[in-house]
């Protein structure tokens, strides 16, 4: 019987490739509680209706890629295929409009699932790391995502990094500009059905198709740009104002839509040039309509970015980033004979107490193979217990990578170690 193969599309990451994964991931979020950004936990399943509503019946996410079921109970549940609708939902559950002390700033990570055709750097299940700042209108928590974001990457190592930035305007501005650009498009009686199908819900969507003659059918197209409103025009050049001053290399892309429809005003995308085809290694906006659209009463507005971990790693390698080395373990307990075993396990435990992370050897291994492993395992030090040491009541301490080795008493090796030596 054959084993049971991933799912196509579902990565598995192990050693030593799951330790770029992990550090890239800790980097994001440590840059988003750098900014004060509070991690939240919100669920992989919903209603099906959240995503409907929220990210929007024009767009690839809900036509087409979205986990699908229905439960036991008979309800239709998606398994989560971005974050925000779900982060915003949960906030307005909890009554955070109303509670004070607005703006929130939340940061999760975790596991989003979209049943496109899997290639290099697009995946069914991959991981993103998010930022939401719900509740303010100020270009400041703008420019401070877009910031965070940017050094995020950076931090994690992605070097050939281009932000491209659009201004979307509001909704009132949308509805003036979708029926210029939907008579622009009543002049080519030959679209495409990705586009012929939807611009009515939301033409926008034109700018992202991929089907040929698309691309110089829209060079020509008219532009959200020239029908932003005034608020929307001063916001905007707040952002782009702050941005600069901060040193921030700005590419405007007035042809930048993003694939989700709930964006107002500032929409941006952070590129990588190596990854090719699908080179945004993250992006977000603002959102200021979603909160109403999905039934809350009053205007609760939201600015944020999602960053792929997955795809960043892809970025990473192709660059010919190094792979992080970091050790496994820091000790490597050997164990000299057989008997001594139970002592090699109550010298591990004594040091893993103490804080120091350590592994030993299983399986009866000669002390030849157990320090091979412990070479491997990356440790920098070796506590032998031997028959003689252990008749002392002490342990042997070796350098690794100096060679050089002490006795010392078992009681203290844990206290030795913690404090590195
Ligand atoms: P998104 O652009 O759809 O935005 O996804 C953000 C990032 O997730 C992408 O730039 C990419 O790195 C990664 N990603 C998306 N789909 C895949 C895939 N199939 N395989 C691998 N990586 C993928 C959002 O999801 C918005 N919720 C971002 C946001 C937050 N906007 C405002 N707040």
């Amino acid at each position: 019987m054959a084993v049971p193969e991933a799912v196509r599309g579902a990565p598995d990451w192990l050693p030593p490739g799951a330790r770029a994964f992990d550090l890239v991931e800790r980097t994001f979020l440590e840059h988003a509680r750098l900014a004060g950004y509070e991690r939240v936990r919100v669920p992989v399943l919903e209603h099906t209706e959240l995503f409907a509503r929220g990210v929007g019946a024009s767009t690839d996410v809900v036509q087409k890629e979205m986990y699908t079921f229905v439960d036991q109970g008979g309800r239709s549940l998606t398994l989560r295929p971005e974050g925000t609708a779900g982060v915003v939902r949960a906030a307005l559950q909890a009554g955070v409009p109303r509670s004070g002390g607005l703006p929130v700033k939340y940061a999760y990570a975790g596991e989003f699932f979209r049943h496109e055709r899997p290639q290099a750097g697009r995946q069914r299940q991959f991981t993103q790391v998010g930022v939401e700042a719900l509740g303010s209108d100020d270009p400041v928590l703008d420019a401070e995502v877009v910031l965070v974001g940017w050094e995020a990457l950076r931090a994690a190592g992605v070097d050939d990094l281009v932000l491209r930035l659009n201004n979307l305007g509001d909704r009132e501005d949308r509805a003036e500009y979708h029926a210029v650009l939907n008579a622009y498009l009543d002049r080519f009686d030959d679209l495409p059905p990705d586009v012929a199908g939807r611009r009515h819900l939301n033409p926008l969507r034109a700018f992202d198709s991929k089907a040929p003659g698309m691309r110089a059918i829209m060079a020509d197209a008219p532009l959200l740009g020239d029908h932003i409103g005034p608020e929307a025009a001063r916001h905007h050049a707040a952002v782009v104002e702050l941005l600069r001053d901060q040193g921030l290399p700005l590419t405007h892309d007035p042809r930048l839509v993003r694939g989700l429809d709930y964006y107002t005003r500032t929409t941006f995308e952070y590129q990588v040039g190596a990854l090719g085809a699908q080179n945004a290694v993250g992006g977000g906006g603002r959102y200021d309509g979603l909160a109403e659209e999905l039934g809350w009463p009053e205007r609760f507005p939201g600015v944020g970015w999602a960053l792929g971990v997955d795809r960043t790693v892809l970025a990473l390698r192709a660059a010919g980033a190094a792979a992080p080395t970091d050790a496994r373990v820091a000790v490597y307990v050997v164990v000299a004979d057989r008997g001594l075993v139970a002592d090699a396990f109550a010298v591990a435990t004594q040091l893993r107490r103490a804080g120091v992370a350590t592994d030993l050897a299983f399986d009866g291994r000669s002390v030849r193979a157990q320090f091979k492993a412990a070479d491997r395992s990356g440790a920098s030090h070796a506590v032998v217990v031997g028959p003689d040491e252990a008749a002392r009541g002490a342990v042997t301490v070796r350098d690794l990578r100096s060679g050089a080795q002490r006795e010392i008493a078992r009681d203290d090796a844990a206290t030795a170690l913690a404090a590195g030596s």
